[in-house]
């Protein structure tokens, strides 16, 4: 080896390394910290009634205004595993044949200027945002005089999707109290939600209903998710067998070397 490439791994070098590590993870855990905290979504896309109840959801519920262009229907139909028929009577409303993208009707410009931003295609909105994001923000809509939708967000303030699923969950509002910081400032802090009117759904109802519809679109994000972890249960199972094997092979090999 010659000097330059030994100074480069010297250990002075890898301790600033490491520093440098140590610091960019915890200012990220830092900057985490400051946003509203997230609830845990808690769902599981091997439950595949879920994910059926979600696609139900979704389509009922969202697709009004959300598109899922990358993904096909009949692609969707395998994964959830229901038969070309099902897939037809339940779940295509405005498409003429399974092999169709899940798009919507809703031309874009006129989206914008209703409601103020077009809705976001949500194919892979489970993968940038995650599932405990989705999932506290369809919990966050609380009611807010003055503004068009009537309601605004926790975790998207002042955005411009109406709350779609008030019927299902009621109304609330949210409580803010004003926190004096150290420095003198002050702080309009989140405390709690108060219930104004009932829904159709129970609390534990509507937390079901909204795990579903994200569990379908974190399945919808990344569809070979299924697949993958099947087949990573069979490559563990092999590696198991074939180490077993290999073991007593080894042994029957080495017995009569000393
Ligand atoms: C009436 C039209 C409409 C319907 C129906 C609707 N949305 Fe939206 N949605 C919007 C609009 C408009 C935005 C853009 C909001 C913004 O960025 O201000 C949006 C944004 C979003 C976002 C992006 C949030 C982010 O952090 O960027 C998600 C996620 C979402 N909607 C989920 C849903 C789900 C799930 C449903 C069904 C339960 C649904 N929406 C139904 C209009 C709608």
């Amino acid at each position: 080896m010659n000097n330059r490439i030994k100074r480069l791994f010297s250990v002075a070098t890898l301790r600033a390394f490491m520093a440098a590590v140590f610091v960019t993870w915890t200012m990220g855990a830092m900057a985490a910290g400051d946003t509203t905290q997230l609830l845990s979504a808690n769902n599981d896309i091997g439950n595949q009634a879920s994910l059926q109840r979600g696609a139900r959801n979704y389509v009922n519920y969202c697709m009004g205004c959300h598109s899922l262009q990358y993904m096909r229907y009949n692609q969707l139909a395998k994964g959830l595993g229901i038969s070309e028929d099902q897939l037809i009577d339940n779940l295509m409303f405005t498409a003429d044949r399974p092999t169709d993208m899940m798009t919507i009707a809703m031309p874009p410009a006129d989206a914008a200027t209703w409601f103020g931003r077009t809705p976001p295609d949500l194919t892979l909105i489970g993968r940038s945002r995650g599932s405990d994001y989705l999932y506290t923000f369809l919990k966050s809509f609380y009611v807010e005089e003055g503004v068009p939708t009537g309601v605004n967000n926790l975790v998207l303030a002042n955005l411009s999707m109406p709350h779609v699923l008030w019927e299902l969950q009621g109304l609330q509002k949210a409580v803010f109290e004003d926190v004096a910081n150290e420095d003198g400032t002050t702080t309009h802090a989140f405390r709690r939600f108060e219930q104004i009117t009932g829904g159709i759904l129970t609390e534990d109802e509507y937390n079901q209903f909204v795990r579903d519809t994200v569990n379908f679109l974190e399945y919808a994000g990344e569809p070979s998710q299924l697949e993958r972890r099947r087949l990573g249960v069979l490559v563990i199972a092999f590696l198991l067998v074939f180490g077993l094997f290999s073991y007593y092979l080894k042994k029957e090999f080495w017995k009569d070397i000393k």
